[in-house]
């Protein structure tokens, strides 16, 4: 049984003023399917469940919210009343999307839209020609590293996995999976979203599709130490980064202490080599502001 109340990394909406770009990046690049399009929002997924991304026509780029899966009814009731006991600010006690039997919305630190859910409706498996298996995990670039620290910990029950430096940055994980969020010192956006695959060989395959378009990955494959995964990336029209990786360090022991990197060991990001494009932080998507009355 997993320890946490959330059971799983469940999926990430964006707003985008170039849908059909965004679905094609999706569908062809990355590989996903799209499950359903209504009213402006597809929604694409590669696991066999409603949606795991989606995107909303839009006037603006950036991020619309982050759905996480509660582990059972009893853990959404104790997360939305720590939401509560800890003033932020629930925007809807029902889900923000179709696809989804219960949940509730509230606004995070740094302006991020958490939605807790229970009950995604399930699709029919299909299997496309390449793509990956599910969605894994986020990085987030906050202000403040220490205050989503405390969040993810404290309100939404998740443990820290590798440490690197002092506050610059945190792997949390809500499961099995080494990290499902982590916490990078920066500019207060949403750095990349993360898909896993089972073959390394998928990740040279991402090149060769953005190489038929005239487009390159930005970074990898690189094997990251924190994390142990093998991971390649390229940017994607609403600004921010998408990941494919595989080879997850997979933790069974609720208990493991951290990994403790010091802030000069570049080893953390890659233990291949110590390249890394210049650029690769400044990428990114700031969540778009809620009116909240
Ligand atoms: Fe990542």
């Amino acid at each position: 049984m997993p320890f946490g109340s959330i059971s799983a990394m469940g999926h990430m909406a964006f707003q985008t003023t170039k849908l059909e770009q965004s679905v094609f990046d999706a569908t062809k690049v990355l590989g996903l399917r799209e499950v359903e399009r209504v009213d402006g929002v597809s929604y694409l997924a590669a696991a066999s469940v409603h949606h795991e991304l989606m995107y909303i026509d839009s006037a603006v780029d950036g991020v619309d919210h982050i759905g996480l899966v509660a582990r059972d009814e009893e853990a959404l009731a104790d997360i939305h009343s720590r939401v509560v006991a800890g003033g932020y600010t629930v925007i809807s006690e029902v889900p923000l999307e179709t696809g989804i039997e219960k949940g509730f919305a509230f606004i995070g630190p740094e302006d991020f839209v958490y939605e807790i859910y229970l009950g995604m409706h399930e699709v029919a498996p299909t299997h496309s020609t390449f793509g990956p298996d599910r969605f894994g995990h986020i990085n987030l670039h906050p202000k403040d590293v220490n205050a989503s620290l405390r969040f993810l910990e404290d309100i939404l029950d998740f443990r820290v996995s590798d440490v690197i430096g002092d506050d610059f940055a945190y792997f949390l994980r809500c499961n099995a999976d080494h990290h499902g969020i982590a916490l990078i010192a920066g500019r207060g956006s949403l750095h990349h979203h993360a898909w896993q695959t089972q073959n390394i060989a998928d990740l040279g395959k991402l090149g060769d599709r953005l190489d038929l378009l005239r487009r390159q990955l930005i970074w990898g494959p690189v094997r990251h130490g924190a994390g142990h995964n093998i991971a390649a990336y390229f940017i994607e029209p609403v600004g921010d980064v998408i990941e494919l990786y595989t080879d997850l360090e997979q933790i069974y022991d609720d208990d493991r202490p951290p990994v403790i990197w010091g802030a000069d060991d570049n080893r953390w990001f890659n233990r291949w080599g110590a390249y890394r494009g210049q650029d690769f932080r400044d990428h990114g998507a700031f969540p778009v502001p809620r009116l909240t009355k």
